[in-house]
């Protein structure tokens, strides 16, 4: 009898008491749903860390709400031992973000983590020997500036796999907000300034991670284009440039490759808050787009959480006790119709029924880092951007090397905020050049290596800070010395940005600081005296003013690798690898000549608003018309061979208009090419930009003298322009032309197409 109650009572404490409760499957989320209280409900919508406390650390940005302990009592709809998430268990620890399970129907958590270059979660627990570092692949304007979607999709097919390993359901990843401005602090993690280019690297993006059985969750919807005063700052917009520009690469992506999720930015879109915005999430997004997957706030964008649920915006995360009595308190006084909170919930649940952890995945905790290495050191150099070369570069074997710049010893692999990895190790560019063959000037090396060892020994590098080892002087007399001694001079310029943060508009930011104006000064004349060439490699995630590329002969743009950085750089340089990126954004000749310049947000001190009064002209869709103010335009980028375009052939048959051109590979050395697609449509109705990018394909590795036939498709419908007034995308009629490019400033051939 004993025994009987005993069992009986560990069975209404563990749930079962409930046993006719409709469990969840596919094919049974509304009968689950019907089942569930409206504790039950709004437990899902609002994430696990209303029960959790977050261990202290560097947990908060400056100029972000502090990742606070959130002590609540549970709600007592909830037995205690029914909340087991990975906050509180450490399943996968480090992890941003968990669902609690509702047990009693069946509902599993589901655990979301970080972020665009790999898996972010923590290397090492409590009391266990095994680590779990990841790869921290190339970052997010390397992967755009393949211009290769297959790349892409390789990159993340890997990353995918340590997701679904470390036992994470979903990659909060990608993010693709446009490069409007190049001080934004996370263009690193962003595509592009045209919304093809980061439209098309999503979907690829996605299409790689979601092969691996876990899901993404394509970021921030939208607008955020800043990171100062992101959160509640307002962005003013047209419709016409929300749906061409800030928009479009969102929409291709969800089209393409229909992500399991989207994350709702911080800031307000014309005055309302994205999370709030049920135009963006539901009308646009859902019954426009067509999205299938549920949508989630961003990190504690916490507003009002009855009105996001109404909005459409499905999941509040990463969940405090607030939200969670607010709904509960709106839909019992009537405020918040169920109907919403039933959407939300089938949402989630369709999303969740796919998941590993609810799939009961058996996930390893060992992903084969060994080979996604391999694909980080592959990847990278198809993205690198060569900018110039005056007869140096590739650089013969066995070659002297004086290897100068603190980036070349210390090398940024990365970006910092919730894009960091936890790597288990870098390869810097001294181990990657000697690795590689070449000779370098051992003095020299042997003072960096000190001088970094020493700096980084009292620093502490964490998600939030990646602390960076300050430049050092090259005297006049040290680089004649440099000289003498070795065959070619190198020196990396590097610039660490990340969330949480703009850029600013300073030496040693935006500008070179003075030190490295005057070690290039000392470099170029040290060297150049004797006849010997000096290269510059940029170490960045974006962008700096270029205006001192005059003086070396050779600028290649690094970006920030991942992990093999050091390797991969030292294939291009070698000539391992022919450069084949091409660049995603303009280098302008000067900061102010972009013309987001004139409202980019530069302190906390402004009214919040941001107005987009450039409207569609952002990138080369402005410089076109100051063609001038160009330094290196969009596309650009050399090779160490040419290309040679022929044969250009348009057609159009029923909705699509096929373009096709013969790419022939005409120097020494086996190549790729990125050919561009660009359309100038007809003097019409609504003001255009001269032309816009339709289209682009990479050829395969062409060998001297080889060709490809590449083919380019376009729907008529995509080149509809939005009417402000008529709010509906218009064809204007009339001859349209059909440029291809290697960059936006170098169209080889062009033909017309009437529509
Ligand atoms: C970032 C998101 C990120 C989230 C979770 C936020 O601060 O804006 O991109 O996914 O934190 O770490």
């Amino acid at each position: 009898m004993k025994t009987i109650l005993t069992t009986t009572a560990a069975m209404l404490l563990a749930g079962t008491c409930f046993a006719q409760a409709p469990q969840l499957t596919q094919g049974n989320i509304d009968g689950v749903i019907k089942a569930m209280t409206l504790e039950e409900k709004v437990t899902l919508v609002v994430g696990a860390n209303r029960y959790a406390e977050i261990e202290s650390g560097p947990d908060h940005a400056p100029g972000m709400p502090e990742r606070k302990a959130q002590h609540v009592a549970k709600p007592k709809s909830e037995p205690q031992e029914e909340v087991v998430t990975a906050f509180s268990s450490g399943r996968v620890k480090g992890a941003a973000g968990d669902v609690v399970p509702v047990k009693r129907v069946g509902i599993t958590t589901m655990v979301l983590a970080d972020g665009p270059a790999g898996l972010r979660i923590d290397p090492t627990r409590k009391d266990d020997d095994q680590t779990y570092y990841c790869t921290a692949f190339p970052i997010g304007s390397l992967l755009s500036a393949s211009w290769d979607p297959a790349l892409t999709q390789r990159v993340t097919t890997a990353m995918g796999e340590e997701v679904h390993e470390y036992g994470a359901d979903v990659l909060l990843a990608p993010a693709i907000n446009i490069h409007r401005n190049p001080l934004c602090g996370r263009n690193f993690e962003y595509y592009s300034e045209d919304p093809l280019l980061a439209g098309l690297t999503a979907a690829a993006y996605i299409r790689g991670i979601q092969s691996q059985g876990v899901g993404t969750s394509l970021k921030h919807f939208a607008a955020n284009n800043q990171e100062t005063m992101r959160n509640g700052q307002n962005s003013s917009i047209t419709e016409r440039a929300l749906r061409e520009i800030y928009l479009k690469g969102f929409e291709i992506a969800v089209k393409d490759a229909q992500p399991w999720t989207i994350m709702t930015s911080y800031n307000k879109v014309n005055g309302v808050l994205s999370s709030e915005n049920r135009w963006l999430i539901t009308d646009v997004l859902r019954n426009e787009w067509g999205f299938k997957g549920f949508v989630m706030t961003d990190w504690w964008a916490e507003e009002n959480g009855a009105r996001q649920i109404e909005a459409g915006n499905d999941m509040l995360m990463p969940g405090t006790p607030h939200q969670f009595d607010e709904i509960i308190k709106a839909a019992q006084s009537g405020r918040l119709d169920m109907r919403y909170l039933d959407d939300c919930v089938r949402r989630i649940l369709q999303v969740m029924v796919q998941s590993p952890t609810f799939l009961r995945y058996n996930y390893s905790n060992k992903p084969d880092l060994k080979a996604h290495a391999q694909v980080v050191r592959d990847a990278a150099p198809e993205g690198m951007v060569l900018l110039k070369n005056e007869s140096v570069l590739p650089l013969k074997a066995g070659r002297k090397v004086a290897l100068f710049g603190v980036p070349s010893y210390d090398i940024m692999v990365g970006g910092s905020g919730s894009g960091y990895v936890n790597r288990a190790y870098k390869v810097s560019l001294d181990e990657g050049l000697s690795a590689a063959g070449f000779k370098l000037d051992k003095q020299i090396t042997a003072q960096y290596q000190d001088y970094v060892k020493g700096v980084k020994a009292n620093q502490n590098e964490n998600f939030w800070v990646v602390p960076v080892v300050p430049e050092t002087a090259i005297s006049a007399e040290d680089a004649a010395a440099a000289a003498k001694r070795n065959d070619v001079a190198i020196y990396s310029i590097g610039r660490m940005a990340g969330e949480g943060g703009d850029r600013k508009l300073v030496p040693g930011d935006w500008y070179l600081s003075d030190l490295e104006q005057k070690n290039i000064d000392a470099l170029c004349d040290a060297f150049h005296k004797v006849g010997k060439k000096v290269i510059v490699l940029l170490n960045m995630g974006n962008i700096i003013d270029m205006n001192w590329s005059t003086q070396p002969d050779a600028v290649l743009h690094t970006w920030m690798g991942g992990q093999e950085a050091g390797h991969s750089i030292a294939d291009v340089l070698a000539g391992k690898v022919s450069p084949s990126g091409k660049l995603p954004m303009t280098i302008a000749t000067k900061y102010e000549t972009y013309p987001s310049a004139n409202d980019f947000p530069m302190s906390n001190n402004n009214p919040g608003d941001v107005n987009y009064d450039e409207d569609i002209f952002v990138g080369y869709r402005h410089f076109d018309r100051q063609p001038a103010d160009i330094l290196f335009p969009f596309g650009f980028g050399l090779s160490y061979t040419q290309f040679e375009y022929s044969d250009l052939k348009v057609s159009k048959q029923g909705s699509d208009i096929t373009v096709s051109v013969k790419v022939t590979n005409t120097g020494k050395v086996a190549a790729k090419e990125v050919v561009q697609l660009y359309v100038s449509a007809p003097k019409g109705q609504i003001v255009k930009p001269v032309k816009e990018l339709r289209a682009y394909a990479k050829t395969g590795l062409l060998k001297a003298k080889e060709s490809e036939v590449v083919t380019m498709t376009v729907k008529v419908d995509d080149l509809r322009s939005f009417d402000n007034y008529l709010r509906q995308w218009v064809l204007d009629r009339g001859t349209y032309q059909f440029h291809v490019a290697a960059s936006s400033q170098d169209i080889r051939l062009t033909a017309t197409q009437d529509l």
